[in-house]
């Protein structure tokens, strides 16, 4: 049996049970942005695992399966691929190999240590004469030189004098689970070795992306022997390395490993420069190497970390979340992005969702310098065209972002979210609005972003319909965020964003007008934009049709809602649920129950607009209904929870996506980890609890503290200043740690943060 330990910097695990491996390999994985890995054994594993080894940017189009074929379906699903193993190291003691499915072994021991992002493991291996070895291993994956990997692995034997034998290799024979016709995505380029070094080259088909891993390794032991070992027609090459350990001696191998591909260098070069990147960090040696890298992260934490008082398994549930978006994500290249998994399995194809600008952008827009949400943003731009490709291909004007996408096509063919899933425009068009609210930065809105805001409201001037008969514009025909209901007409929350979309677009270019004369003429003549246009996006906004009930007080998810079964959630019995694993699929379009925050998710973009009376109500209606089954829901439910006083629900639902993959809550955390939505825990937090808004132009915060904490505490960036936000039973405390003073609202107190003076307050 294995175990997982609360404790507030590492994910621990005591113990190894095969049954568990792949829990515990998704628990375990890391990354540097660039590149991430599942927690697989260096050593070899003949169990039931999920092989991981990612590299950020590089994926294959794997041709689409589907059953009825529909126009405006993609050519392809594309997929993040399991790249060359690189971590790998056999380890033979006396003859046998070490592999924890077949050999005996005690005392098996892994932390993930988050604070200095590494994973140490350690476990007694015991031979079949009962012989006994220690055995440590350490890896970690450079956030400082993201090309880079270092692992240590030693072996100390207990018992008695023995020969052990380890090959460090890298193999490029590796697939994917998910393949849609079991294809092979990778083909040979080349291999070889230097003296204490190898390299390997795959090239991806049809995508032609160059990858070469290459490796050095430092043993510094007296060698029997040492031989390179080629296989598998070049696509594995190791070193083997046979030497002696006395009793208690101990034998140390380190692995340099550098991973280079054709997205930042020539394809031409690779080759070289992994070896020669490999064989350099080899002479650096770990401890500096590693020294870099904690660096980095001590960055990382003293802006991002969330303490909570009185609460480890909440404390270690919020640094994991933390952890692991900053392992997906790092924000230096704007052709990267965030697919739900990351770094920690193939489900979603490692692919960018509406999830980014949903939820994800809070995290980094708050967490981060600006410059790595404005690549996020600049990730979108630089799909526009793609973006208005795909309007075409549906037969519409403007532009529609795809669902999901790698480069900017749409990867999705379920038609009903790829044709009618639409809503995910205005979660690109509302981010460049927190952006520019949040870093007071135009430069993106007024050059770039006003093309997405113009290009997506004429997507919504063809795809809506004005309807004379009721003098409204509709839109029919969609899916809201709640995916429980498809093919409905005037979901609240789509019309009401699109409302935004084109009241939004029609401010900029006015204020653009007035403040940057120039650029506005440019965007004219660049977008080919007229007065009667922008009177029509301005029609199309006044007549859109939202519906509500009045009797109720709620909006409407959609026309038909009120006309369904109008149960709640403690109506259905246990066995029921998840509803997506027991019920047909019609039933679930049928009911009433929400999959997740939809009218709720509206009632959060444009908190401002509406009263709490209002929220309240909606709230009241829909959450009993919600199963919250998308692990981006209970975050938006805890967030307006909180807003409207009701402090304790709003702990309930945090406790669902706080440690939704350490506690297996949906029992998939085998797949990999639900990284968007830790986007979401963040957001419980620092806009739940912490209550942070932008109000009028400021950052407004009413903190609130649950029961079971005895206090909490975040930083924020907001417009060039880093202000951390201290919360106890009694008092909430705010200092202002780097920039200029700044006004805020702290309920509806005004006050003036200085720099260096603590300001503090009684509730
Ligand atoms: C949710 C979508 C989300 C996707 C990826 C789905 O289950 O319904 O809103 O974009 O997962 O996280």
């Amino acid at each position: 049996m294995s175990f997982l330990v609360s404790d507030p910097w590492k994910i621990i695990q005591k113990g190894f049970s095969s049954e568990e491996n792949r829990f515990f390999e998704s628990l375990m994985s890391s990354g540097n942005g660039r590149m991430g890995l599942r927690g697989n054994h260096e050593e070899d594993y003949s169990g039931d695992s999920l092989k991981g080894t990612y590299v950020a940017g590089v994926y294959y189009p794997d041709k689409t399966r589907v059953g009825w074929w529909k126009i405006g379906y993609p050519e392809y699903f594309a997929k993040v691929l399991n790249a060359i193993d690189f971590i790998g190291i056999r380890v033979i003691i006396n003859g046998e190999v070490v592999d924890l499915a077949k050999c005996n072994f005690t005392d098996y021991y892994r932390e993930l240590d988050m604070k200095e992002s590494v994973l140490r493991r350690s476990f007694v291996f015991i031979g079949k004469d009962g012989s006994e070895f220690e055995i440590k291993t350490e890896r970690f994956l450079s956030y400082a030189d993201p090309d880079l990997a270092a692992i240590k692995y030693s072996v100390k034997s207990l018992s008695k004098d023995a020969e052990v034998t380890f090959i460090p290799f890298l193999n490029g024979d590796v697939r994917n689970e998910d393949a849609n016709y079991d294809e092979k995505f990778w083909e040979y380029v080349s291999s070889g070795h230097e003296k204490k070094s190898a390299y390997v080259c795959m090239k991806t088909r049809k995508t032609d992306f160059n990858v070469s891993a290459a490796f050095c390794y430092n043993f510094p032991a007296i060698l029997n022997s040492s031989e390179p070992v080629t296989d598998r027609n070049g696509e594995f090459v190791g070193f083997r390395l046979n030497s002696s350990v006395k009793k208690n001696g101990t034998l140390t191998l380190e692995k340099y490993v550098a991973v280079i591909s054709d997205r930042y260098y020539n394809a031409s070069e690779i080759a070289k420069i992994s070896l020669e990147k490999a064989e350099n960090a080899a002479l650096t040696g770990y401890d500096t190497l590693f020294d870099s890298h904690r660096d980095k992260w001590n960055e990382i934490w003293h802006m991002g970390d969330i303490t909570i008082e009185g609460d480890v398994l909440a404390q270690q549930g919020i640094r994991f979340n933390i952890y692991q978006l900053n392992c997906t994500y790092s924000g230096d290249d704007p052709e990267l992005n965030i697919g739900p998994k990351g770094f920690t399995g193939e489900k979603y194809g490692g692919s960018t969702y509406w999830d980014t600008e949903a939820y994800c952008m809070y995290f980094y827009l708050e967490t981060r310098k600006p410059d790595i949400a404005k690549n996020l943003l600049q990730y979108r731009y630089n799909h526009l065209e793609k973006a208005k490709e795909n309007a075409r291909k549906l037969g519409m004007k403007g532009a529609l972002y795809p669902m999901v996408t790698m480069n900017g096509e749409e990867c999705h063919n379920e038609w009903e979210i790829t044709f009618e899933e639409i809503h995910r425009n205005c979660a690109i068009t509302y981010a460049i609005k927190n952006y520019t609210d949040y870093t007071q930065d135009e430069s993106y809105l007024v050059e770039k972003g006003i093309d997405i805001l113009v290009e997506t409201s004429r997507f919504w001037v063809s795809r809506a319909q004005y309807n004379p008969r009721k003098d409204v514009v509709m839109i029919l025909g969609v899916t809201g965020p709640n995916e429980y209901e498809n093919n409905v007409n005037n979901n609240w929350y789509t019309n009401r964003m699109v409302k935004w979309n084109f009241d939004y677009t029609i401010e900029i270019l006015s204020m653009m007008k007035e403040k940057y004369p120039d650029l506005h003429a440019s965007a004219v003549k660049r977008l080919n934009l007229t007065d009667e246009e922008i009177e029509t996006f301005k029609f199309y906004s006044d007549k859109m049709y939202l519906p509500e009930d009045s009797e109720l007080g709620i909006f409407l998810q959609q026309d038909g809602y009120l006309d369904k079964e109008l149960l709640t959630v403690s109506d259905l019995s246990p066995e029921d649920l998840p509803l997506n694993k027991n019920w047909s699929w019609d039933r679930i379009l049928r009911s009433c129950f929400i999959k997740q925050a939809d009218v709720l998710q509206g009632l959060w973009f444009l908190n401002d607009q509406y009263s709490l009376d209002v929220k309240e109500r909606n709230f009241d209606f829909y959450e009993p209904k919600t199963v919250h089954e998308s692990s981006l829901s209970p975050c938006v439910h805890s967030i307006i929870a909180a807003e409207i006083g009701r402090i304790e629900k709003a702990y309930q639902l945090y406790l669902r996506t706080a440690r939704l993959d350490l506690d297996n809550y949906n029992k998939d955390t085998d797949d990999g980890l639900h990284i968007t939505s830790m986007a979401g825990t963040y957001m419980s937090i620092v806009h739940g609890f912490g209550g942070m808004r932008i109000k009028e132009g400021r950052l407004y915060l009413s903190p609130r503290l649950p029961e079971a904490w005895a206090g909490y505490s975040f930083r924020l960036m907001f417009r060039g200043r880093l202000i951390k936000v201290i919360v106890s039973k009694n008092e909430v405390s705010l200092i202002l740690e780097e920039g200029e003073p700044v006004d805020i609202l702290l309920f509806d107190r005004e006050i003036v943060l200085k720099p260096g003076e603590e300001h503090k307050f009684k509730f």
